[in-house]
């Protein structure tokens, strides 16, 4: 990337969290003090995240952590010329110091997917690195926001929230699955599709983050346009395989990194606005719920100054949608358990 693109995308970010400060009635001199922590940050995720959260000027210290390769990155990174001081972290001696005084904790540590692999395939490996960095977030950071990239998210959002319950910390508004990238892919290919203007565009994404437990809400999607059943079933499914689409094309090379790192960014982003107390912050998450069956599931939701504010219900689905939604949800309580049961098993 050359530095004016460099510096484009860092005045983007600074001019869009300074309309927010803006509107909050306290300059940009007085933002709050912030310290974010990525674990997990020397990895193909990890590293364009902290990168992007070194852009951000909500964030005043930022907490590179991973178990090998940080200190490379945090020097790298720590060169740029922007408000947050930059420390690396190495190994499980220096996770505490990482965590401590943490207000948002990213999580992308693990490993990805290769071609073939599902993101269940996954479980093994990731579910127990989670498992132990939230034990650590209990120990050392308990009301930090948590916000979880590690696949598959559907069953180590609740391996979190069993660790936090266990440790006596868990409060449910604090704990997020990042479903941005479902988001992210809906709005990119319903304005490639509508042909309109995809800054304009807003879709829902609800469910979870897997194969069909992604539902993207398409009969919701503004600005609003005329397609066909065969055109929302096709945007559907691509929404749903966008994760393999990448799989696939980087043949063994790993899964989404540069959008995922994009849209953890954003997630953080938000996140930072709500503690901030900026009103009316509105993503979608994959959090604890009562809007199914379903202990956990992915709608908008508010984020506010303790987090999770209001979550909100579905609102009018299509009949397309309805059987989605149908169709999700023994794979998603399938995934739910799974979690469950790991986290309680040792
Ligand atoms: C994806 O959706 C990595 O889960 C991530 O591509």
């Amino acid at each position: 990337m050359r530095p004016s693109m460099f510096r484009s995308l860092q005045s983007a970010v600074a001019r869009s969290s300074s309309a927010h400060i803006a509107r909050r009635g306290y300059s940009a001199d007085s933002v709050p003090e912030r310290k974010v922590a990525v674990l997990g940050a020397a990895g193909g995720i990890g590293q364009s995240l902290s990168l992007l959260m070194k852009l951000n000027p909500l964030v005043s210290k930022l907490a590179l952590y991973d178990i090998a390769g940080t200190p490379g990155v945090a020097a790298d990174v720590s060169h740029i010329n922007t408000r947050s001081e930059v420390a690396g972290y190495m190994g499980d001696d220096q996770l505490a110091k990482a965590l401590e005084g943490s207000d948002v904790v990213i999580i992308p540590a693990g490993v990805p997917r290769k071609p073939g692999m599902t993101r269940d395939d996954l479980f093994n490996i990731n579910a127990g690195i989670v498992k132990s960095l939230c034990s650590a977030i209990a120990k050392y950071c308990p009301n930090a926001l948590v916000t979880m990239i590690s696949n598959p998210v559907n069953s180590t959002v609740p391996i979190a929230a069993e660790v936090f319950k266990k440790a006596g910390v868990y409060d449910e508004k604090r704990l997020f699955g990042v479903t941005t990238l479902d988001v992210v892919r809906a709005k990119t290919f319903y304005a490639g599709k509508a042909n309109v203007n995809v800054a304009e565009v807003n879709v829902p994404v609800v469910g979870g983050h897997a194969g069909i437990t992604i539902l993207p809400l398409f009969s919701q999607a503004t600005p609003k346009a005329n397609l066909s059943d065969e055109d929302i079933r096709a945007l559907t499914k691509r929404t749903q395989d966008g994760g393999t689409e990448v799989v696939e094309a980087k043949a063994g090379k790993g899964s989404a990194t540069l959008s995922m790192a994009y849209a953890g960014a954003i997630f953080a982003d938000a996140c930072l606005k709500g503690l901030n107390g900026v009103p009316d912050v509105v993503e979608c998450s994959y959090v604890q719920s009562n809007i199914t069956e379903l202990p956990f599931f992915a709608s908008k939701v508010r984020i506010g100054k303790n987090g999770v504010e209001e979550v909100f219900g579905l609102g009018p689905l299509s009949e397309y949608e309805k059987e989605g939604l149908e169709a999700l949800k023994p794979e998603l309580r399938s995934s739910i358990e799974k979690g469950i049961q790991f986290a309680n098993q040792s």
